[in-house]
């Protein structure tokens, strides 16, 4: 049954009115005391009872229809969204104004045209379930041991040979750490490095959730302007030269989508050299790309060592998964292991196993190869499988940028992860996409997350 609604507004608060109704509305959704159905009042009605002015309440209304938390009709008047269970994370609500606010609507959800998420319609979930079943009877019929704290070697050796085509890092299986998702990567890095109170440029306007956790870690803010190009060096290197940390989003910058340029690239890498500083390369999207293929990334171009590179699988497969990676620069390989050890070691053995399922490109007979596609070309192209059990350093060797805005040279000459793959073949076998048995909703789908294959 639905409860009474009460909203209570400070009219001395920094807060617009139409902006506490809104929140007041919201989490009475979200703490179930409006349910799914029940009615508001029109926008006058409530304007009167609350003493606004009606736009104030229209405006209100304006933005939950538009998070579909309501749904307005002349006909029926205005309900609350028939919308999937959500209460159970939302079980007490954060204080206004505070980071986990902010947090909080940032990974709300789910809502159709979700921004940040991959499309749910087109994630195989049984195939996934079965996958991951499979990875728990693996896991519950070994003894019990603990696993090995920087993560499952087979899920490593998979993330090193993907990159090495991905991304074009050549690295060993030794320098990956697993971790849980981007933020418990950024959280490893920042303890390893030990950086307190020292500066570190952050991209403004950036990821919030980086840039509190860099504030948590005790690092001192230096915002660094975003343009085109995206993170703006020069600016970097005239206002906060002895920074010794850099955070960026290479690959598409959050929240603007720009790439990094070249010039910027290796200007940013040679000071990083030169002053010994560090960067985080946060590639929180891989290779995905809804135009044209991802640049390579950052740390394919680091011939000092100097970068730090956190990928997660949130975007590429799910982020229910909480499962991320990071490559420890050569030099810091055994501190990352005994951090990892001792402070943040790799989430149980289970979901890495299902997740390096994804990747196995060898076709043994039984095996359930699935991996996420990325760009739209890739759909109807068909692609190489996966990488497995090959070396790293020729692929990454091969990976280049020629510095036009998404283009990788050597991939386009090499197909060896774009469309055009007509002269490498990395492990498995060559052909059309084709999918599972029980996923036939999903031929032809396309989305972020957009096809997965059986081989
Ligand atoms: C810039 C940026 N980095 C990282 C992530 C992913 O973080 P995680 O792996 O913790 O889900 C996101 C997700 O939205 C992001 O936008």
């Amino acid at each position: 049954m639905t409860k009474p609604l009460r909203l209570e507004l400070d009219r001395s608060a920094k807060t617009p009115l139409a902006e506490q109704i809104r929140k007041g509305i919201r989490a009475a959704i979200e703490n179930g005391v409006l349910a799914p159905g029940a009615r508001l009042p029109s926008w006058q009605d409530l304007a009167a009872q609350l003493g606004v002015a009606r736009g104030t309440v229209r405006s209100a209304y304006e933005k939950l229809s538009a998070a579909q938390l309501i749904v307005a009709s002349r006909a029926a008047g205005t309900h609350v969204a028939d919308r999937p269970s959500i209460a159970a994370r939302q079980e007490e609500t954060a204080d206004p104004g505070s980071f986990m606010e902010m947090y909080r609507e940032l990974t709300a959800g789910p809502a159709i045209f979700q921004m940040g998420v991959p499309a749910h319609e087109t994630f195989p979930a049984k195939l996934v379930a079965r996958i991951r079943s499979s990875a728990i009877r693996v896991e519950m019929s070994g003894p019990a041991i603990y696993p090995d704290a920087r993560g499952e070697l087979e899920l490593r050796r998979e993330i090193a040979a993907y990159l090495a085509i991905a991304r074009g890092i050549e690295c060993t299986a030794s320098q990956i750490i697993i971790t849980g998702g981007y933020c418990s990567g950024l959280g490893l890095a920042l303890r390893v490095l030990g950086l307190e109170r020292r500066r570190v440029w952050m991209e403004d306007p950036g990821f919030p959730i980086t840039r509190h956790g860099l504030e948590l870690a005790g690092l001192s803010l230096a915002p660094i302007p975003v343009d085109a190009d995206g993170i703006d060096v020069s600016y970097g290197l005239n206002h906060e030269p002895d920074a010794a940390l850099v955070v960026v989003t290479p690959g598409q910058q959050a929240p603007l989508g720009c790439t990094l340029s070249l010039e910027r690239r290796l200007r940013l890498l040679d000071w990083a050299a030169q002053k010994g500083a560090w960067v985080i390369e946060d590639d929180y999207l891989s290779e995905l790309q809804l135009k044209g293929r991802a640049t390579p990334a950052l740390a394919s171009l680091d011939r000092a060592g100097r970068v730090i590179h956190i990928g997660s699988f949130s975007k590429t497969l799910t982020p229910t998964l909480r499962l991320g990676f990071l490559v420890a620069s050569p030099s810091l390989t055994s501190q990352f292991a005994e951090v990892a050890a001792c402070l943040a070691p790799a989430p149980g053995p289970s979901v890495q196993l299902a997740t390096a399922k994804f990747d196995l490109g060898q076709g043994r007979p039984g095996d359930t190869n699935a991996r996420p596609v990325r760009t739209p070309e890739g759909i109807s192209q068909g692609r190489p499988s996966f990488p497995r059990r090959h070396g790293p350093s020729a692929a990454s060797r091969a990976a280049g940028f020629d510095g036009e805005a998404g283009a990788n040279s050597a991939s386009r000459r090499r197909g060896s992860w774009g469309i055009d793959q007509t002269s490498i073949r990395i492990g498995g076998k060559r052909g059309p996409i084709r999918y599972p048995d029980d996923a036939p909703a999903r031929q032809g789908a396309t989305g972020i997350f957009e096809d997965f294959r059986c081989v």
